[in-house]
């Protein structure tokens, strides 16, 4: 049956007509215990979800939404290996990834937690080695710098984990992340870099995509160029994590240097796999452990509390009512930590392409709103560019706001002035004008000119999730990254769809190599495109003196 055809379904729909228009104004002073009590926790994070336009029973009916859309039966199925992404006939088991556990669970014949902890304890001797000076360059110099080369899946996790984790980071090796085919992405990356202390890994799940083997492939002629050629220094700078041996072989990387994971981790979900290798050289292989057991902790906890008191769910029920009773198509996330800057461009990836579907695992088309436009810039900055419109705008946007109580060691011991406090009021404040706004009344009574008024009122009413944690460690972004996987996978439950495949990327990379030699042609090319292109081919050759 179609989720939209269920009781539960109906249900909502005829609470929303009777809610929906609520002020939190009047929720909260309806409900005194409405701050204390709308809150949920999960491992170290602290989830406050009262300033949502929702009730108690909006829960109980999303709860039992959870529970008709067989929310509980698709996580054990995915918990246990079963090959929930249908499309591509495969077991999603990025939870396996971070499991401590050593033995257990047999997926498709193979013990997944042995062939787990076999490469995390390979990824951890390397790591060691290179942090440790024991790896050595071509010419016997320790390294200095790791360039992690991929893009997606295989650079979005570490490259934003690596900034959110430079406070435990071994800052005598630089580490940097080149994912973009534009020349300048690596260029940039290797510019002040000696090759004689630099090292690449190559990230790539199918060892395929044209960006990764492209800048592979440009590293190891600056690497040869500046060593003068001898092509058995790429045993010594080159490192690869892929899940395809052969082409990793046929790219001239010695195996013995490959990290390999399995079809059944998807790109996006792939963070936690041998693609953190770079992560693991930064933070050392304790703090990495430590990101893992974050992300365990909040894999059990999904898996186990009811969806009233489970975190992910919450979050990804609470949006379902958004997108599809409210009708709106974006969802803000506002870290209040400059480390977590990237952390919305990784869940970009994470939500958009796992839930950016309209059809149903069956094949036909859905008849409710899916997946959401994920967007967001660290708070304060993005109080001074976008908020305005959050205030006072004529579109709906609910955010989740982030922070974190106490800040890292920056300056060991010194006292910071109080800037942590005043950027947590900020944190305080934005959610709670957004929630409550200023009437005409009150800001009549500042003494506004009439004329004025209208522009100074807040309408209020706009709904917020607060997320606290103690402080951003390791096992916290764990925390935080597992909790957005499985809001993901609520979502997509709920609205019948497959997170875990992603075709619609491909038809754009089809014809990227249809048009690549258009560009690259001595002489005129066949404008046998559509108008448009065949305009901007010509553009572009002409720009390029062609
Ligand atoms: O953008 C499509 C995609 O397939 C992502 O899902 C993936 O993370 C990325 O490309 C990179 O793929 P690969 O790791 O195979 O290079």
């Amino acid at each position: 049956m179609r989720i939209s055809e269920t009781p539960e379904w109906r249900a909502l729909a005829e609470h929303h007509g009777e809610i929906g228009h609520r002020h939190l104004r009047d929720l909260f002073a309806e409900d005194p215990q409405r701050g204390t009590d709308l809150v949920v926790t999960a491992g170290d994070l602290y989830l406050d979800y009262s300033k949502n336009r929702l009730t108690r029973e909006t829960v109980r009916l999303l709860a039992a939404l959870a529970d008709a859309a067989g929310l509980r039966e698709r996580t054990e199925a995915m918990f246990r290996g079963e090959h929930v992404n249908s499309t591509e006939d495969r077991a999603v088991l990025h939870v396996a990834l971070r499991d401590p556990r050593t033995s257990g669970l047999d997926v498709d014949g193979h013990d997944v937690n042995a062939e787990v902890h076999e490469v995390l304890g390979r990824m951890a001797s390397f790591a060691d080695r290179v942090r440790g000076g024991e790896w050595t360059g071509h010419t016997g110099e320790r390294i200095r710098a790791v360039v992690n080369i991929g893009i997606g899946g295989s650079d979005l996790g570490p490259a934003m984990a690596h900034q959110a984790l430079r406070d435990y980071s071994e800052r005598s090796i630089t580490v940097r992340f080149v994912s973009n085919i534009d020349p300048a992405d690596l260029a940039e990356a290797t510019r002040d870099l000696d090759p004689a202390s630099t090292l690449f890994i190559v990230a790539s799940k199918t060892f395929t995509t044209q960006e990764t083997l492209t800048n592979a492939r440009e590293a190891r002629r600056w690497l040869l160029e500046g060593l003068g050629g001898d092509e058995t220094a790429v045993a010594k700078h080159f490192a690869a994590v892929s899940t395809n041996a052969q082409k990793v072989a046929e790219f001239g990387i010695d195996t013995e240097n490959m990290f390999g994971f399995w079809d059944w981790v998807g790109g996006r979900y792939s963070f936690t796999s041998a693609i953190g290798l770079s992560l693991m050289v930064a933070i050392g292989p304790e703090r990495y452990r430590e990101l893992l057991d974050g992300f365990h902790a909040v894999d059990e906890h999904f898996r186990t509390a009811p969806w009233e008191e489970n975190l992910p769910a919450l979050l990804g029920l609470i949006s379902v009512w958004y997108v599809d009773f409210f009708g709106t198509q974006t969802q803000a996330v506002l870290p209040y930590s400059q480390y977590l800057a990237r952390f919305p461009a990784y869940l970009q990836q994470l939500c958009m392409e796992s839930n950016g579907k309209s059809v149903r695992l069956d094949g036909s088309p859905v008849d409710v709103a899916t997946g959401e436009i994920v967007w967001g810039e660290p708070g304060t900055n993005g109080q001074h560019a976008f908020y305005q419109l959050l205030h006072q705008g004529t579109v709906l946007v609910p955010a989740d706001f982030l922070a974190f109580a106490q800040p890292n060691d920056l300056a060991h011991g010194r006292d910071l002035d109080g800037m942590h406090d005043l950027f947590l009021s900020n944190f305080l404040a934005q959610p709670r004008a957004l929630a409550f706004g200023r009437t005409a009344e009150e800001v009549a009574a500042d003494g506004t000119a009439a004329d004025v008024v209208p522009h100074k009122v807040m309408p209020g009413n706009h709904p917020s999730n607060a997320i606290v944690a103690p402080k951003l460690t390791p096992s916290t972004l764990g925390q935080l990254v597992a909790t957005y996987e499985h809001r993901v996978f609520t979502q997509g439950v709920v609205w019948g769809i497959n997170s875990f495949d992603q075709w619609g990327v491909e038809l754009g990379k089809v014809m990227a190599n249809e048009l690549a030699p258009k560009l690259q042609s001595e002489g005129a090319p066949d404008y046998d495109s559509d108008s448009s292109t065949n305009a901007l081919v010509r553009l572009l050759r002409e720009g390029a003196g062609r």
